[in-house]
């Protein structure tokens, strides 16, 4: 257990979900005895009498919270409880679905260093509803019993190294419910030489329908039996919790019986993990925010009669601006860079996430891998310059940006700076010099800067003194450039 627990006892089966006191002050916590077993009770006892899910993102944090009734007992003294409406309002943080996919894409490439190899991201159909369903896989170290549990509690990170991109323990929850209302979580790992395979559900559509009023998430863990060579229940909490939690995953995830449940350990080799996002949220028009259907080169289709890029598979935000066919040379181009086409095709925005991966690591994106896309090879006349920020005559960190122009400016039209931190693109292409004129047009520059501190949902940086001495400096060196 981390010692950042509120709770010194170990994480009860099928309990409410615990947060780090990384995110709270002591006034965060009830001093009176708090929350009992049953005040987590439903609010509302049977199934469909809450107000009827919405199926928007924006809107699904709409609901009034039912009163809390009943008195405190003694198990769960000192005990934190959150509301499932801390779910959504959590998720919130990520405004652009991307920046919740690339939270997720972050955890994978985390885990090169236990062993990852690729992160793959599909469509696939829940077979309860038949509506489609985001999978990410990766097989990295993945995570035992106790790791599934504190990924889905609030806070809790795993990651010692400091070159890891995770770091609040907070992303795959925001990420997860900002895509869709429920993820199942399916995990193999090999720990003190011990396998096992553990599932999880962080349920919003169960916990909402159920009207509970604190986050529940079942979970059944299996242990591989080398003496019987099969997996076996592993019952943490005796058999009567284990069937229990297994039924409740059985109603409330896309898996009606637990081989078709298990069946999800097939394709996981000896470790690695498998999540499957469902009831994908939709967006104000009633399509779903995830655009599976469309592609780069249908859209490409509409804008150009001569698509440049032709890629079939990927994941297109829903609504993708769809411009209007031109012969203008300069529009074309623009509209084909990078930089236009990040913000609504993850091909084109997982290309230049990561400013290096080991070349054996590979991001798969419906079926075909995503192309590296190195911003600085897009430059020419390229110079490298040092800044070395400094408060009160200190030297705070150092940063090496590559700058140049753009190989096709000033026809294409694009100007900024890439800011990536430890390895992961915060910004792209930041405008900080004012190029209404001429000076600092088609210039840019990438840096990784690591002594600036992302924000949670890591699509811009803290106001910090030093981020604005950086922006500072960014805008000379444009100039000075220029
Ligand atoms: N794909 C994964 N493989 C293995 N462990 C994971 C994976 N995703 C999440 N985890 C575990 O869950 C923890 C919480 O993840 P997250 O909420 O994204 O926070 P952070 O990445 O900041 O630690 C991680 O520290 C890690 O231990
Ligand atoms: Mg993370």
């Amino acid at each position: 257990m981390s010692p950042n627990s509120v709770i010194s006892e170990g994480f009860e089966e099928n309990r409410n979900l615990q947060i780090s006191n990384k995110f709270l002050t002591r006034s965060g916590i009830s001093g009176q005895g708090m929350f009992s077993a049953d005040r987590f009770r439903p609010a509302c006892h049977s199934s469909g009498s809450c107000a009827p899910l919405v199926r928007q993102f924006w809107n699904a944090g709409d609901y009034e919270v039912q009163q809390f009734v009943g008195p405190a007992s003694h198990n769960n003294q000192n005990r934190l409880c959150v509301h499932p409406k801390f779910l959504h309002s959590n998720a919130t943080s990520h405004k652009w679905v991307f920046g919740a996919i690339a939270e997720l894409l972050d955890n994978a490439v985390d885990e090169i260093c236990n062993g990852a190899t690729f992160v793959k991201l599909d469509k696939i159909i829940n077979p309860r509803s038949g509506s489609p369903a985001l999978l990410i896989q990766d097989d990295g170290g993945g995570m035992d019993p106790e790791s599934l549990r504190r990924c889905m509690s609030f806070g809790f990170s795993d990651k010692q190294s400091c070159s890891a991109i995770g770091h609040y323990g907070n992303g795959f929850k925001t990420s997860t419910m900002r895509l869709g209302a429920d993820v199942i979580v399916f995990s193999r790992c090999m720990n003190k030489r011990v396998l096992t395979q553990s599932i999880g559900l962080l349920s919003y559509t169960f916990l909402r329908q159920e009207g509970y009023n604190d986050v529940v998430v079942p979970a059944v863990d299996y242990y591989f039996d080398p003496s019987s060579g099969v997996f076996t229940n592993l019952l943490r909490n005796g058999q009567k919790q284990f069937s229990s939690n297994l039924s409740m995953l059985l109603k409330w995830s896309p898996f009606l019986t637990e081989t078709e449940l298990l069946k999800n350990f097939d394709d996981i080799g000896h470790h690695g993990t498998k999540i499957i996002i469902y009831n994908l949220w939709f967006d104000d028009m009633g399509n779903m925010e995830l655009d599976f259907e469309s592609n780069e080169k249908e859209i490409y289709k509409q804008l150009y009669l001569e698509p440049m890029l032709i890629i079939d598979n990927d994941i297109i935000v829903s609504g993708a601006p769809k411009q209007v066919e031109t012969n203008n040379n300069s529009v074309m181009l623009t509209q084909n860079y990078i930089a236009t086409r990040l913000c609504f095709s993850l091909r084109a925005y997982s290309s230049i996430l990561y400013l290096h991966t080991p070349e054996y690591f590979r991001i798969i994106l419906r079926g075909q891998e995503v192309e590296h896309h190195s911003i600085a090879r897009d430059l020419k006349f390229c110079e490298c310059i040092k800044y070395k920020p400094q408060v009160g005559g200190r030297i705070e960190g150092e940063v090496i940006t590559t700058i140049g122009f753009l190989k096709e400016a000033p026809l294409v039209n694009v100007h900024g700076f890439n800011i990536y931190h430890k390895n992961r693109l915060i910004l792209p292409f930041c405008q900080v010099a004012c190029t209404s004129g001429s000076r600092g047009r088609g210039v840019v520059g990438v840096l990784e800067a690591n002594f600036i501190k992302p924000t949670h949902d890591k699509q811009g940086f803290e106001k910090s003194s030093l981020f604005k001495k950086l922006e500072t400096r960014l805008k000379e060196m444009t100039y000075e450039y220029w």
